[in-house]
This record gives structure tokens, C-alpha cells and sequence, in this order.
């Protein structure tokens, strides 16, 4: 993970850095680090701990250059430490570089070093790398890009690198492989990014790096800036400039205390947005171009894989139980972990759906290149606008659910089960497999989607309420059935997350072979027991943990009285589809989720050890 942004212009790089880098934050918060430009000298400061505590320690120091790199860490070699911190700086001081990924065999190459007498001060990967350049620099006398393209050549692993140095001080190299890299073009300078967001600010036009790709970012005396970019191979690239979508009010707490929050209440909104244009409850319709353009890869598929992680694999079974109740093709969902190192059997008639809020996830994207080799039409759901995984599909579905920055996943969430709902009616229509009745009756439901959120969302101070009462609760378990079990998982997975209490999520009917074991006075059990699906089925069970004293905080349709009787608390919600449960009911898990950390003291929106993109495998 790592967040890595680079500045090289007329103005003052130290105030675009650390604001960059506090944007970048939500990738790594172990430790931060940056460099700066100034006098034929290359300052560098680093620290354990967040991007503030940098900002605190650089206090009274030389900041001034209108060139630099800076960096935000989530370690993976090496403890989280200052002298892991990046960036890393060659042997003579001459190349200071930052990395975002992970350099598998730099032991090989480190060995390799050592020999030649180099000395090395920490245990990264990274200053593996920028030793490696200087050497082979050094070594082969020749040109700094050379020497990078050298060194790039014979490196396993994935990188999203920016180096300065002695040598080219009025440029800054960067380049990547399997990390994300976006490189803004100003009027007068340029930056470089893990995403757009340090970007932003100061331009739209945007060049999303390619793999393999090595950019010079240059600021000659006279004359314009100058961006050269050129592949491994050394041949050169003609860049292509996008627009950026966002804007810098979306990266902003607009009056929340956190992010998280601010995201669990934009909710309906975002809602909004992925369903614009792809629903028309007047006409009737559900389309989604990225289906209509492959209808025929879609009605002739053997089968569906949906691949993810996190959340995202969650919001990948509620797709499932969809795609096959209306569409009635075969669904497999996998972590994408797994997929790609077990050798799985994928046909060219397979359609492998791939879904991620970030669109940079290491594992679903190896997996989507996986399922690739193996001829199978690739599908992305992704969040982020020209992400990696985005760019790697044949077609897709953007959410449309705007920058999230909260490291627990929220609105993304929403939004993807969301794109699958669409998914499971549009091919459902397309192979006539749902009946015109039930078709009209869910694009109604869906429609009124974002209203039922809103009311949901009136339920926060309820939840803040009776979520005090289980702040010290050391375990929880969620239980739901049918469409309602992803959303158990989820709202654990939340739950850990944020306020590291231990939480499992179960098929509620599975607690008997197991979890009932662990039921007694002191264990919350939040069961999601909504009317439609398999309500008389959850009765009983909530019955069973009654049975053994536990408590039970149950999400109920309005207007329950049953499950509300046997409950401790009680959240209601709008009645719905049943396939449309999850969307509704995600909302008082997110919030009690929420609630619970706020109370125990938590970060809950940098949560320990946790990052939001995870670009590592
Ligand atoms: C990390 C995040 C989760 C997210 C998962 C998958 O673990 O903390 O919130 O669900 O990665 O990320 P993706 O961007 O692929 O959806």
C-alpha cells in the first residue's frame, strides 16, 4: 500500500506535499517521510507515525524547494520504524527515491550489493532499489534514466516509484508496475500521485502511468515543462491526457466529525448517482452499457466468477444470490487471494466479474490477469475512475459512489450490491428468466431506494444511544439468512475493523454447529431479521440464543412485532424487496459499527495495521 506524491513546479512543494500526503493517508499511516529540493541539497525528513507528527518534527527546518517526493507508509519489510521510513537515499546521498509496492527479490539483489561494498541501514525493499540504480549508475557510467531503466528491467515485484536527485536536479523521475501511479499536468508543474486526489487541487488533466512505464518530469530553466515517458524497453510513449471527474469538495469531512460518517450519510445520494442513468422507473427499464455492448459474452456464459476482497467479496454474495435467483446463471464468488494461486478452472465461456471499490487491489487484479490468460471476458465493478483493475477488464460498471475515504468501506458498498442488482435484472430481462411482474415490482423498489435510506438514516441517534451500552462487549456475532448472511459478514467485518472487537458473521442457521457454543449473558448478537426470505426460520433461531441468554440487537422491517419481542434493541427499516434488504439494512450495521469505535476512543477512520487500498498481495 504506501501513498507516494512528487511535485516539480514554480511554487513551494513542502504545502502540496504534506497536504498530498494527508490525502494519501488513508493507504498507510506507519510512518511518513519526505524530500525536498533546495540549493544543490537533498533535505530529508522522516518519521514514524502520521503525516502530523512529520509535520511537527519539521518544525523550524529548511521546507523551502519547489521540488519534492513524500511518502505516507504501511509496512511491509521492516518494522514501522524512522529508519524504514522512506524515503530511502543512495549509499553517497546522491538519489533519494520513495516506493510504493514490494521488490521480491531484492535479498538477491541485496547480497549482490554488499559484496560491492555497499552498506545498507534498513530493512526495506526499497533502499534495495535505490542502491540498485546508484550502483548500476555508478558502476556502467551512465545516465541516471538509463540506469533506472536497467535497474526496472531486472526487478521483481511491483513498484510505484519517484526519485530526485543530484544529478537531474530540475526533474523528478517516476515510474510503475502493478502500484498505481497518476501524474497531473498544471500550467507551469506537474504532480504525481498514487491517486488523483493530491491532484486535484490543482489540475484535471491527468496521465494514468502504465505498467512498466517510466516518466521524466522536468523543469528546464527556459522554456516549458517538459514529460517524457517511455516503456522498459526504451521506446517512447505518447501520453494520454484524461479529465478527472472529481472535485476537492468530495475530499472533504463537510462538517463530520469523520469521514466514515460523512460516508455512511452520503449514502443515498451515491445511491443516487449509481443508479442515474441505468433505471428509468417510468419506462421500465434497467441498462447498463457495459452488459448491452457484451450481451452475447453474458447469455452464453458457461458461468459467472465473482472475484474480491473485503467488502467488496462481500457485496460479491449478495450478487450471487441476485444473479442466480433472476438471471439464473451458475455464480461462483472467490477471494481473489485464493483464485489466483489454486490454478482454478476458467473457461473462455466464463465471465469473471471483478469487483473493488479502489480498483488497485494486488489480488483481484492478479486475478483478473489470471482469468485473462485463461480467455474468460473479464467485468470490473470499480470505484475509482481509471483505476488499475478498471483499465485491465474488456467492460464494466463504475459505482459512481465518489472518493471514499473512511478505511472501512461504506458507501462503496452500497454502491456495488447496487451495479449487481442492476446486473441480475438486466440479464434477467435479457434471457427472459424474470417475470415482467416481478421485474416492474424491483425497479420500483429500487427506485425508492434512496427515500427508505434517507428514513434509515433518521435511526443514528437511536443506534448512538444503545451502542454505549456495548462498548466493552469483547465479542460479537451477526447472524442473517439468504441475502441477509453477506450482510452478517459485513457488519462484523465492520465492527472488527474499526473497533477491534472480535466479530464473526454466520449463516444463521449454521450457529448450531458451532458459535452457539460461545452464546451466553455477556455475547451481543446482532441478527438480521427482516420479513422477507426466511423470517420464520431466523425466529427460531433468535429463539435458540434466547435460550442461552443472549443478547439480541435485531434489524427488523417496520412495523415487526415478533422478532421486536424477543430483541434487547430493536432497529426498524423500511420494507423492501428481499434482494434489496442488504442495501437498507447495511446502514444501522455501519452505524452501531461506528458508534462502538467512537465510544472505545478509536480511529475509525485510519483504524491500526489496516489500509484502505491494498496494493500488496
Ligand atoms: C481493504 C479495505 C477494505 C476493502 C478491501 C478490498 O481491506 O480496508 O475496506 O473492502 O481492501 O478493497 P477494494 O478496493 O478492492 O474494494
Amino acid at each position: 500500500m504506501c501513498g507516494i506524491v512528487a511535485y516539480i513546479g514554480k511554487k513551494q512543494a513542502y504545502p502540496i506535499l504534506i497536504k498530498g500526503l494527508h490525502r494519501l493517508e488513508y493507504r498507510g499511516y506507519d510512518s511518513a517521510g519526505i524530500c525536498l529540493y533546495n540549493h544543490n541539497r537533498l533535505n530529508v525528513y522522516k518519521k514514524r507515525g502520521k503525516v502530523s507528527d512529520l509535520e511537527e518534527s519539521v518544525q523550524g527546518k529548511d521546507v523551502s524547494g519547489s521540488l519534492g517526493i513524500a511518502h505516507t507508509r504501511w509496512a511491509t519489510h521492516g518494522e514501522p520504524n524512522q529508519i524504514n521510513a522512506h524515503p530511502h537515499v543512495s549509499q553517497y546521498g546522491d538519489l533519494v527515491l520513495i516506493h510504493n509496492g514490494i521488490i521480491e527479490n531484492y535479498q538477491t539483489i541485496k547480497k549482490e550489493l554488499i559484496k560491492q561494498g555497499r552498506t545498507f541501514y534498513s530493512e526495506t525493499d526499497t533502499e534495495v532499489l535505490v542502491q540498485f540504480i546508484d550502483y548500476i549508475r555508478m558502476s556502467s557510467n551512465i545516465s541516471l534514466v538509463d540506469a533506472v531503466h536497467q535497474a526496472l528491467s531486472q526487478v521483481v515485484g511491483a513498484y510505484a516509484i519517484a526519485i530526485m536527485s543530484k544529478e537531474m536536479p530540475r526533474s523528478i523521475i517516476v515510474a510503475r508496475k502493478g502500484s498505481p501511479l497518476v501524474i497531473g499536468i498544471g500550467k507551469d508543474e506537474f504532480l504525481a500521485a498514487s491517486d488523483a486526489t493530491p491532484i486535484v487541487e490543482y489540475t484535471k488533466d491527468v496521465v494514468y502511468l502504465e505498467d512498466e512505464e517510466i516518466a521524466v518530469l522536468s523543469l528546464p530553466l527556459r522554456g516549458k515543462p517538459k514529460m517524457e515517458i517511455t516503456n522498459l524497453k526504451n521506446v517512447k510513449k505518447v501520453p494520454l491526457i484524461q479529465k478527472l471527474e472529481m472535485s476537492l469538495s468530495m475530499l472533504e469531512k463537510n462538517g463530520f466529525p469523520h469521514f466514515m460518517l460523512k460516508e455512511i450519510y452520503e449514502q443515498p445520494r451515491t445511491l443516487r448517482d449509481s443508479l442515474s442513468g441505468r433505471i428509468n422507473v417510468d419506462l421500465n427499464t434497467v441498462s447498463l452499457s457495459g452488459v448491452i455492448d457484451h450481451k452475447d459474452k453474458f447469455l452464453n456464459a458457461r458461468r459467472i466468477i465473482i472475484v474480491g476482497c473485503g467488502t467488496s467479496w462481500h457485496a460479491g454474495l449478495v450478487g450471487e444470490y441476485a444473479i442466480e435467483e433472476y438471471a439464473r446463471i451458475p455464480v461462483e464468488v472467490e477471494y481473489a487471494s485464493e483464485f489466483r494461486y489454486r490454478d482454478p478452472l476458467v473457461y473462455p465461456d466464463d465471465v469473471v466479474i471483478a469487483i473493488s471499490q479502489s480498483g488497485e487491489t494486488a489480488d483481484t487484479l492478479a486475478a483478473v490477469k489470471l482469468a485473462k490468460q485463461k480467455g474468460a471476458f473479464i467485468y470490473g465493478i470499480c470505484n475509482v475512475v481509471g483505476s488499475s483493475i478498471a483499465r485491465a477488464t474488456d467492460s464494466g460498471t463504475y459505482t459512481h459512489a465518489g472518493p471514499e475515504i473512511g478505511v472501512a468501506s461504506t458507501k462503496a458498498f452500497t454502491a456495488q450490491v447496487c451495479v449487481l442488482t442492476l446486473l441480475a435484472l438486466a440479464l434477467g430481462k435479457l434471457k427472459g428468466t424474470i417475470k415482467p411482474s416481478r421485474f416492474e415490482s424491483i425497479v420500483k423498489a429500487i427506485h425508492e431506494l434512496p427515500e427508505k435510506m434517507e428514513q434509515v438514516l433518521t435511526k443514528n441517534v437511536q443506534i448512538a444511544d444503545f451502542a454505549k451500552i456495548f462498548t466493552y462487549s469483547r465479542n460479537f456475532l451477526y447472524l442473517g439468512r439468504g441475502y441477509n448472511y453477506p450482510l452478517a459478514l459485513e457488519g462484523a467485518l465492520k465492527l472488527k475493523e474499526i473497533s477491534y472487537i472480535h466479530a464473526e458473521g454466520y449463516p444463521a442457521a449454521e450457529m448450531k454447529h458451532g458459535p452457539i457454543a460461545l452464546i451466553d449473558a455477556e455475547m451481543p448478537i446482532v441478527v438480521i431479521a427482516t420479513k422477507k426470505g426466511n423470517y420464520e426460520k431466523i425466529v427460531s433461531n433468535i429463539q435458540e440464543v434466547k435460550a442461552r441468554q443472549g443478547r439480541i440487537i435485531s434489524i427488523v422491517s417496520e412495523g415487526d412485532v415478533e422478532v421486536k419481542a424477543l430483541s434487547d434493541f430493536s432497529v426498524e427499516i423500511p420494507e423492501t424487496e428481499e434482494m434489496l434488504v442488504p442495501i437498507l439494512a447495511c446502514i444501522p450495521l455501519q452505524l452501531l459499527a461506528y458508534h462502538i469505535a467512537v465510544q472505545r476512543g478509536c480511529n475509525v477512520d485510519q483504524p491500526r495495521n489496516l489500509a484502505k487500498s491494498v496494493t500488496v498481495e
